[in-house]
């Protein structure tokens, strides 16, 4: 693993009097789903609470920065960030401050003005242009706004933009918060001193996201489970027959290349569960895994080789999970995916470390009302994939060093 991801300085390292008083600028992943004008899933806001409430304990004045969705510069009404500063309100139980546009002297004026414990909100970063390209004057805009600035934002770690990466290098000090700094040690510790037998298991529709993930992992791990549609483009590519099941015909020979280099350490689903098509409560059959017949396509994985793969994660004692089994939003092809969640729990309640990542797993997981028997949930999606690939992520490389 890159250096760029870990021994970076945190925000409990820091003494009071670098804090009491400060502006302390704080970038956090609020890309929540919004529905009818409210927070959908508060999973990312309640996670940043740790750091905000530590800040206002110390005196800071906080001003927070956050992106949500993909406006691309412009500015989106259904995008604006006012539904989640109710949300914050809620979870503070205090009123916030929202800072509608931070490319102004008023806006300056404002964080200047706060009180110590005070919280403010800025409007969507993703509304201004440049933020994306980490133009120098957006950073220098938002750095403008804090005294120190603090990342607790890891599921927007693996882009480099202005509100990440140019603050970082325009305040000091810049460093990890809560969030940040516990997405950091579960999974850096997964990676680089993981307890044996250390498996991966990695799910979703397709193999074409996975392959570098794959790639990486092959000589970390003792054992790595595929599940999910992406295991029929390695049965296509060991020739089976894969009826009607989502296959990326183009990257069969990938998949084919990828086994050879695996051998026994890449283990697939031996059975399928199929369908004839995805509707809620239909006829299922399940069916040897290099056997799916025509009409018929695999929706999850089958209960053999569910218990297959809930047998070699008994006896891991480091589990990283991304990616669901099987189709979990419509039951029955809910099953395996199940299975894996329950055999994940029991493999933290004996002991070993478990970290879930990647938003459909972790959806299954509160799905199943599980979300807090393992070890771990990433709140990162992309960011956690490109963590496991072992590259640096900008964000955190641009904290200050420990
Ligand atoms: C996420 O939800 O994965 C992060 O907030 C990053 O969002 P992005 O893919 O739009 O950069």
């Amino acid at each position: 693993m890159s250096a760029g991801n870990s021994g970076k300085r945190t925000l409990e390292e820091l003494p009071a009097a670098a804090l009491e008083g400060q502006r302390a600028l704080v970038r956090v992943d609020f890309n929540v789903p919004i529905r009818e004008g409210r927070v959908a899933d508060d999973t990312r806001i309640v996670a940043s609470l740790p750091t905000v409430r530590w800040l206002r304990d110390k005196g800071c004045r906080i001003v927070i920065l956050s992106h949500l969705g993909r406006p691309n510069g412009k500015v989106v009404e259904e995008l604006s960030l006012r539904p989640v500063g109710k949300t914050l309100e809620r979870s503070l139980g205090a009123p916030i401050t929202f800072i509608d546009h931070p490319a102004s002297e008023q806006a300056v004026k404002t964080t200047r003005r706060m009180l110590r414990g005070e919280v403010a909100l800025v409007e969507n970063t993703r509304f201004i242009e440049g933020e994306e390209t980490n133009d120098p004057a957006v950073a220098e805009m938002f750095a403008a706004l804090g005294d120190l600035f603090v990342n607790d934002a890891f599921g927007t770690a693996h882009r480099a933009h202005a509100s990440t990466v140019g603050v970082a290098q325009r305040l000091a000090p810049a460093v990890a918060g809560f969030l940040m700094a516990k997405e950091l040690k579960y999974l850096g510790e997964a990676l680089t001193n993981p307890e044996r037998p250390f498996v991966a298991i990695l799910g979703g529709a397709k193999i074409s996201g996975k392959i570098e993930v794959i790639e990486a992992l092959l000589p970390r791990v003792d054992t790595i489970i595929i599940g999910g549609a992406m295991a029929c483009t390695f049965f296509l590519g060991m020739g089976h027959e894969v009826g009607g099941s989502l296959v990326e015909i183009d990257k069969a020979g990938l998949a084919n290349e990828l086994l050879e280099l695996a051998g026994s350490q890449l283990v697939l689903p031996r059975s399928a569960t199929v369908g004839q098509a995805l509707v809620a409560g239909c006829e299922t059959r399940e069916v040897p895994s290099d056997h799916i017949p025509a009409g018929w396509a695999m929706y999850d994985i089958g209960r053999a080789a569910a218990a297959d793969f809930s047998e070699i994660i008994s006896t891991a004692r480091t589990v990283v999970w991304n990616g669901p089994m099987g189709v979990f939003e419509t039951p029955p092809f809910d099953a395996g995916t199940r299975a894996v969640a329950d055999a994940l729990v029991k493999a933290t309640a004996r002991g070993a470390t478990t970290v879930v990542g990647g938003g459909d797993s972790a959806a299954a997981l509160a799905g199943f009302g599980l979300q807090h028997a393992v070890s771990h949930i990433s709140t990162g999606g992309g960011a956690s994939l490109e963590f496991l690939e072992g590259k640096p992520l900008p964000a955190v490389a641009a904290l200050n060093d420990a």
